[in-house]
Protein backbone atom coordinates (compact mmCIF):
# COMPACT_ATOMS: atom_id res chain seq x y z
CA UNK A 1 0.00 0.00 0.00
CA UNK A 2 1.11 3.46 -0.79
CA UNK A 3 2.59 5.43 2.05
CA UNK A 4 1.92 9.27 2.38
CA UNK A 5 4.51 10.26 4.99
CA UNK A 6 7.57 8.71 5.34
CA UNK A 7 9.35 9.05 8.32
CA UNK A 8 13.15 8.19 8.68
CA UNK A 9 15.31 8.03 11.83
CA UNK A 10 13.88 11.03 13.33
CA UNK A 11 16.09 12.50 16.08
CA UNK A 12 15.57 15.09 18.84
CA UNK A 13 17.24 15.47 22.09
CA UNK A 14 16.93 18.26 24.79
CA UNK A 15 20.25 18.18 26.43
CA UNK A 16 20.71 14.64 27.90
CA UNK A 17 17.41 13.52 27.25
CA UNK A 18 16.59 11.98 23.79
CA UNK A 19 12.63 12.85 23.21
CA UNK A 20 12.92 11.24 19.72
CA UNK A 21 15.54 7.95 19.38
CA UNK A 22 15.65 7.52 15.74
CA UNK A 23 11.93 7.23 15.20
CA UNK A 24 10.40 5.20 12.07
CA UNK A 25 7.19 5.38 10.85
CA UNK A 26 4.58 5.50 7.72
CA UNK A 27 1.14 6.29 6.97
CA UNK A 28 -0.35 4.66 4.61
CA UNK A 29 -2.53 6.34 2.41
CA UNK A 30 -6.33 7.40 4.02
CA UNK A 31 -5.44 5.73 7.39
CA UNK A 32 -5.79 6.62 11.00
CA UNK A 33 -2.61 5.93 12.80
CA UNK A 34 -3.16 6.20 16.46
CA UNK A 35 -0.08 7.00 18.20
CA UNK A 36 -0.12 6.14 21.93
CA UNK A 37 2.79 6.08 24.91
CA UNK A 38 3.04 7.13 28.56
CA UNK A 39 3.47 11.00 29.03
CA UNK A 40 6.55 12.04 28.66
CA UNK A 41 7.29 9.37 25.59
CA UNK A 42 7.67 12.23 23.05
CA UNK A 43 4.74 12.02 21.45
CA UNK A 44 3.86 15.90 21.08
CA UNK A 45 7.66 16.34 20.47
CA UNK A 46 6.85 14.05 17.30
CA UNK A 47 4.30 16.21 16.04
CA UNK A 48 5.84 19.15 16.43
CA UNK A 49 9.04 17.93 14.15
CA UNK A 50 6.47 16.79 11.72
CA UNK A 51 4.44 20.25 11.11
CA UNK A 52 8.26 22.20 11.79
CA UNK A 53 7.19 23.83 14.47
CA UNK A 54 10.46 22.21 16.15
CA UNK A 55 13.69 21.51 14.36
CA UNK A 56 15.07 18.00 14.45
CA UNK A 57 18.96 16.95 15.06
CA UNK A 58 18.24 14.25 12.02
CA UNK A 59 16.81 12.10 10.45
CA UNK A 60 14.29 12.54 7.20
CA UNK A 61 10.55 13.61 6.32
CA UNK A 62 8.82 12.53 2.96
CA UNK A 63 5.40 13.50 2.37
CA UNK A 64 4.44 12.12 -1.05
CA UNK A 65 8.10 11.15 -2.17
CA UNK A 66 9.23 14.65 -1.55
CA UNK A 67 11.93 15.62 1.52
CA UNK A 68 10.22 18.08 3.76
CA UNK A 69 12.77 17.66 6.62
CA UNK A 70 14.06 21.35 5.21
CA UNK A 71 10.97 23.12 4.80
CA UNK A 72 9.00 25.79 7.38
CA UNK A 73 6.00 25.26 9.08
CA UNK A 74 4.03 27.50 6.17
CA UNK A 75 5.83 25.50 3.77
CA UNK A 76 4.35 22.15 5.12
CA UNK A 77 1.19 23.21 4.98
CA UNK A 78 1.47 24.11 1.60
CA UNK A 79 2.79 20.60 1.16
CA UNK A 80 0.13 18.82 2.18
CA UNK A 81 1.12 18.79 5.51
CA UNK A 82 -1.48 20.27 8.35
CA UNK A 83 -1.80 19.93 11.82
CA UNK A 84 -5.13 20.83 14.20
CA UNK A 85 -4.27 23.50 16.83
CA UNK A 86 -6.28 23.52 20.08
CA UNK A 87 -8.33 26.37 19.94
CA UNK A 88 -5.28 28.77 19.00
CA UNK A 89 -5.96 29.44 15.00
CA UNK A 90 -9.03 31.24 16.25
CA UNK A 91 -9.96 34.66 15.64
CA UNK A 92 -12.35 34.92 18.69
CA UNK A 93 -14.28 38.43 16.92
CA UNK A 94 -14.49 37.09 13.68
CA UNK A 95 -17.77 35.11 12.88
CA UNK A 96 -17.39 31.35 12.46
CA UNK A 97 -17.87 31.94 8.59
CA UNK A 98 -15.47 34.70 8.51
CA UNK A 99 -12.83 32.55 10.14
CA UNK A 100 -13.56 29.84 7.96
CA UNK A 101 -14.06 32.16 4.41
CA UNK A 102 -9.99 33.19 5.58
CA UNK A 103 -8.65 30.11 5.52
CA UNK A 104 -10.29 28.99 2.28
CA UNK A 105 -9.34 32.26 0.73
CA UNK A 106 -5.24 31.93 2.04
CA UNK A 107 -5.25 28.52 0.24
CA UNK A 108 -7.44 29.61 -2.81
CA UNK A 109 -3.88 30.30 -4.76
CA UNK A 110 -3.66 32.85 -7.04
CA UNK A 111 -7.32 32.50 -8.55
CA UNK A 112 -8.15 34.59 -5.67
CA UNK A 113 -9.86 38.09 -6.58
CA UNK A 114 -8.56 39.83 -4.01
CA UNK A 115 -10.57 42.94 -4.69
CA UNK A 116 -13.75 41.10 -4.26
CA UNK A 117 -15.67 41.71 -1.05
CA UNK A 118 -14.85 38.45 0.99
CA UNK A 119 -18.65 37.66 1.86
CA UNK A 120 -19.32 38.39 -2.37
CA UNK A 121 -17.24 35.92 -3.23
CA UNK A 122 -19.77 33.17 -3.68
CA UNK A 123 -17.30 29.51 -4.52
CA UNK A 124 -15.46 30.85 -1.59
CA UNK A 125 -18.57 31.53 0.65
CA UNK A 126 -19.40 27.90 -0.84
CA UNK A 127 -16.06 26.36 0.46
CA UNK A 128 -16.39 27.82 3.43
CA UNK A 129 -20.21 26.74 4.56
CA UNK A 130 -19.14 23.31 3.04
CA UNK A 131 -16.67 23.34 5.50
CA UNK A 132 -18.48 24.33 8.33
CA UNK A 133 -21.37 21.18 7.53
CA UNK A 134 -18.51 19.08 6.69
CA UNK A 135 -17.54 19.37 10.44
CA UNK A 136 -21.31 18.96 11.96
CA UNK A 137 -21.17 23.15 13.38
CA UNK A 138 -24.53 23.89 13.18
CA UNK A 139 -26.08 26.82 10.98
CA UNK A 140 -27.52 28.26 13.52
CA UNK A 141 -23.78 29.44 14.88
CA UNK A 142 -22.30 30.43 11.68
CA UNK A 143 -22.69 34.18 12.13
CA UNK A 144 -21.65 34.24 15.93
CA UNK A 145 -18.37 35.23 16.86
CA UNK A 146 -16.20 32.18 17.04
CA UNK A 147 -15.19 33.04 20.67
CA UNK A 148 -18.67 33.25 21.98
CA UNK A 149 -18.87 29.52 20.96
CA UNK A 150 -18.94 26.47 23.38
CA UNK A 151 -15.22 24.79 23.89
CA UNK A 152 -16.25 21.63 21.48
CA UNK A 153 -17.60 24.13 19.10
CA UNK A 154 -14.37 25.82 18.58
CA UNK A 155 -12.64 22.87 18.74
CA UNK A 156 -14.28 21.78 15.19
CA UNK A 157 -13.63 25.03 13.95
CA UNK A 158 -9.93 24.55 14.59
CA UNK A 159 -10.69 21.30 12.66
CA UNK A 160 -12.44 22.84 9.71
CA UNK A 161 -9.65 25.44 9.24
CA UNK A 162 -6.95 22.72 9.17
CA UNK A 163 -9.54 20.97 6.77
CA UNK A 164 -9.53 23.94 4.70
CA UNK A 165 -5.74 23.20 3.49
CA UNK A 166 -6.75 20.05 1.86
CA UNK A 167 -4.74 18.75 3.62
CA UNK A 168 -3.32 14.80 2.50
CA UNK A 169 -1.85 14.23 6.19
CA UNK A 170 -3.75 15.98 9.21
CA UNK A 171 -2.04 15.92 12.89
CA UNK A 172 -3.95 15.86 15.62
CA UNK A 173 -2.48 16.19 19.35
CA UNK A 174 -4.83 15.28 21.97
CA UNK A 175 -8.05 16.14 20.14
CA UNK A 176 -10.72 14.93 23.34
CA UNK A 177 -8.20 16.43 25.71
CA UNK A 178 -10.37 18.66 28.26
CA UNK A 179 -13.61 17.19 26.41
CA UNK A 180 -17.21 15.78 28.26
CA UNK A 181 -18.54 12.50 26.96
CA UNK A 182 -20.28 13.48 24.31
CA UNK A 183 -17.81 16.17 23.00
CA UNK A 184 -15.92 13.27 22.67
CA UNK A 185 -18.04 11.05 21.14
CA UNK A 186 -18.89 14.27 18.69
CA UNK A 187 -15.34 14.27 17.64
CA UNK A 188 -14.60 10.61 17.28
CA UNK A 189 -17.69 10.80 14.40
CA UNK A 190 -16.30 13.66 13.09
CA UNK A 191 -12.86 11.74 12.78
CA UNK A 192 -14.23 9.00 11.49
CA UNK A 193 -16.82 10.78 8.97
CA UNK A 194 -13.19 11.83 7.48
CA UNK A 195 -11.34 8.43 7.39
CA UNK A 196 -10.28 7.66 4.26
CA UNK A 197 -9.89 11.01 2.48
CA UNK A 198 -6.54 11.95 3.56
CA UNK A 199 -4.22 10.41 6.45
CA UNK A 200 -4.11 11.38 10.46
CA UNK A 201 -1.55 10.73 12.97
CA UNK A 202 -3.44 10.61 15.94
CA UNK A 203 -2.04 11.74 19.41
CA UNK A 204 -4.96 10.21 22.17
CA UNK A 205 -4.96 9.29 25.38
CA UNK A 206 -8.74 8.01 25.22
CA UNK A 207 -8.31 4.73 24.69
CA UNK A 208 -11.80 3.63 23.99
CA UNK A 209 -11.44 6.30 21.23
CA UNK A 210 -7.79 5.25 20.01
CA UNK A 211 -9.35 1.37 19.58
CA UNK A 212 -12.29 2.75 18.12
CA UNK A 213 -10.99 4.75 15.21
CA UNK A 214 -7.05 3.77 14.08
CA UNK A 215 -6.50 1.39 11.92
CA UNK A 216 -3.11 1.15 13.04
CA UNK A 217 -1.70 2.09 16.37
CA UNK A 218 2.11 3.21 16.86
CA UNK A 219 3.54 2.84 20.68
CA UNK A 220 5.86 5.24 21.36
CA UNK A 221 7.97 4.57 24.61
CA UNK A 222 11.55 6.74 26.03
CA UNK A 223 11.03 8.42 22.60
CA UNK A 224 11.47 5.29 20.93
CA UNK A 225 8.31 3.33 18.72
CA UNK A 226 8.38 -0.34 20.40
CA UNK A 227 5.28 -1.61 18.22
CA UNK A 228 3.28 -0.85 15.25
CA UNK A 229 0.39 -3.16 14.01
CA UNK A 230 -3.42 -3.83 14.40
CA UNK A 231 -5.42 -2.38 16.90
CA UNK A 232 -5.67 -6.22 18.14
CA UNK A 233 -2.23 -6.72 17.27
CA UNK A 234 -1.34 -3.98 19.20
CA UNK A 235 -3.45 -5.19 22.32
CA UNK A 236 -2.15 -8.99 22.21
CA UNK A 237 1.44 -7.54 22.18
CA UNK A 238 3.25 -8.39 25.27
CA UNK A 239 6.30 -5.54 25.16
CA UNK A 240 3.23 -3.29 24.53
CA UNK A 241 1.36 -4.52 27.47
CA UNK A 242 4.37 -4.74 29.91
CA UNK A 243 4.92 -0.94 28.83
CA UNK A 244 2.13 0.67 28.81
CA UNK A 245 -1.39 -0.88 28.30
CA UNK A 246 -0.93 -3.54 31.04
CA UNK A 247 -1.19 -0.95 33.35
CA UNK A 248 -4.42 0.41 31.78
CA UNK A 249 -6.37 -2.73 30.14
N1 LIG B 1 11.10 22.28 24.68
C1 LIG B 1 11.54 21.30 25.50
N2 LIG B 1 12.69 21.46 26.20
C2 LIG B 1 13.16 20.48 27.00
N3 LIG B 1 12.55 19.31 27.18
C3 LIG B 1 11.40 19.09 26.53
C4 LIG B 1 10.84 20.07 25.66
N4 LIG B 1 9.69 19.58 25.14
C5 LIG B 1 9.54 18.34 25.67
N5 LIG B 1 10.56 18.04 26.50
C6 LIG B 1 10.75 16.77 27.20
O1 LIG B 1 10.76 15.75 26.22
C7 LIG B 1 10.06 14.60 26.70
C8 LIG B 1 8.91 14.30 25.74
O2 LIG B 1 7.93 15.30 25.90
P1 LIG B 1 6.58 15.31 25.04
O3 LIG B 1 6.93 15.17 23.61
O4 LIG B 1 5.80 16.49 25.44
O5 LIG B 1 5.88 13.96 25.56
P2 LIG B 1 4.36 13.47 25.41
O6 LIG B 1 3.65 14.38 24.47
O7 LIG B 1 4.46 12.06 24.93
O8 LIG B 1 3.79 13.51 26.81
C9 LIG B 1 9.62 14.91 28.11
O9 LIG B 1 10.57 14.37 29.01
C10 LIG B 1 9.61 16.43 28.13
O10 LIG B 1 9.85 16.90 29.43
MG1 LIG C 1 1.90 15.57 24.64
Amino acid sequence: MKSVLVVNQLFKRFGALVASDHVCLELRSGEIHALIGPNGAGKSTLIHLLSGTMQSDGGSIQLNGRDISAMSAHQRVAAGLSRSYQITNIFKNMSVLENLLLAVQAHAGSSFRFWAPRSEDSALLQKAQALAEQCAIEQALWNRPAGTLPHGEQRKIEFALALAAKPSVLLLDEPMAGMGPDETLRLTALIESLRGRMSMLLVEHDMEAVFRLADRISVLVYGRIIATGTPEEIRMDPAVREAYLGEQT
